[in-house]
């Protein structure tokens, strides 16, 4: 058995509004926190023992996922009193895991979508003697990551995260956010201060020359980060091009959850979600969007790639298309809403007051 650690304590600073109230972990994803999903996976590949590293938000965690027993997982909570970074935050666990030095532990950014093949990269770790395994994916863009060439033999020769001049755009290799450390390697990070694993302790590494290892794999991968992303991978996750245990029924065109009250003729597709409690009115088409609990889109509209918060309402006939609706948001009818806007928790748009095209 393996035991993990899971880094759920930032900001989620470019998801907002969504995560005004909720950290990004636990904002819904395909009907459950996304959190859900991970934990699903890494239960799945064996892992018995999760430590959640949190900070932002931390007391949402526990009283969702309690002592981890329903998800055949034994779940611990450590909480910082400041953020200490993802690197500090790691350390910051150490006194919780039960591994031996020489055994390897798991870590995963909180908010990663992927069909990692996690054994594989615990296997490649041991094989490689590595002090640090890092699962690796190709992008185009490489801009918003930690850049990681390896060499033949997938020996990682530097770690650029977010690199800011074109000449450092050397690989479009990236961190994909889930390691193996060797648990030994845990406890050679500095305690009691922040620590960016990505900037501090890699590179750190690399210079003293120990072994980081990296594993390509070009599975499903995507980081939840932006809104954009996020409604990506909910679709995806209820689609079942993402693969998941914790989706909360069939993968399909919708997923629309027990308690969500949707009209006969209202047309849900492209992975579309309705959380608990949610409702949709008659002849609203809704596309590749997440309504989360309680959120109420009314007769006639139509929306695309959007994110709806919680308990928001959506007037009659309003378009939404790429757009951020935060929780308890009211738009009223007949507004039509593009291209990245983000309404702000509690805002209340009134009927017909914003276009991107005539209303006529
Ligand atoms: N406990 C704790 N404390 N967790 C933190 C802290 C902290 O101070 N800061 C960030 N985290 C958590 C976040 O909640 C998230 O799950 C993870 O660490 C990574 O933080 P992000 O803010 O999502 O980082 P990023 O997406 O910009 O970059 C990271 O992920 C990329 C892959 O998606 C880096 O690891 C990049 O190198 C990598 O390519
Ligand atoms: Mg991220």
């Amino acid at each position: 058995m393996t035991e993990a650690i899971l880094l759920v304590g930032g900001k989620g600073t470019r998801l907002r509004p969504l995560t005004v109230n909720t950290p990004k972990p636990m904002v819904p994803a395909a009907g459950v926190p996304f959190l859900s999903h991970q934990l699903a996976r890494a239960r799945a590949a064996g892992v018995d023992h999760v430590v959640m590293a949190t900070s932002y938000l931390a007391e949402v965690f526990e009283p969702y996922f309690g002592d981890g027993s329903q998800l055949g997982l034994h779940l611990e909570y450590v909480t910082e009193e400041e953020p200490l970074g993802t690197g500090g935050a790691i350390r910051n666990v150490a006194s919780r895991l039960h591994s031996g030095p020489d055994e390897p532990v798991l870590v995963f950014n909180g908010d990663i979508l992927s069909g990692l093949d996690i054994r594989a990269l615990v296997d490649e770790h041991s094989r490689a003697a590595a002090d640090v395994s890092l699962h690796l994916t190709r992008v185009t863009d490489p801009r918003a990551f930690g850049l990681v060439p390896t060499d033949g033999s997938g020996r990682v020769t530097a770690f650029l995260e977010k690199p800011q001049t074109p000449e450092e755009i050397v690989t479009d290799q990236i961190n994909a956010g889930a390691y193996v450390f060797t648990r030994s390697v845990i406890d050679t990070i500095p305690a009691g201060r922040p620590v960016s694993v990505e900037r501090e302790t890699f590179p750190g590494l690399l210079s003293a020359g120990a072994t980081l290892h990296g594993m390509v794999d070009s599975t499903y991968w995507l980081d939840l980060g932006t809104p954009e992303s996020f409604v990506r991978g909910s679709a995806d996750l209820v689609l079942g091009r993402a693969p998941s245990p914790a989706v909360p029924g069939r993968c399909g065109e919708r997923l629309i959850l027990e308690s969500a009250d949707v009209a006969q003729d209202a047309k849900l597709t492209g992975g579309t979600v309705a959380g608990a409690g949610a409702a949709v009115g008659s002849g609203a088409r809704i596309d590749g969007s997440a309504l989360l609990d309680g959120a109420v889109v009314a007769p006639g509209a139509r929306i695309r790639d959007s994110l709806i918060g919680a308990g928001a309402r959506i007037g009659a006939d309003t378009v939404l298309d790429g757009a951020v609706i935060g929780d308890g948001a009211v738009v009223g009818e007949g507004n039509e809403l593009r291209g990245g806007i983000r309404v702000w928790c509690d805002a209340r748009i009134p009927a017909g007051a914003v276009r991107f095209s005539s209303d006529q």
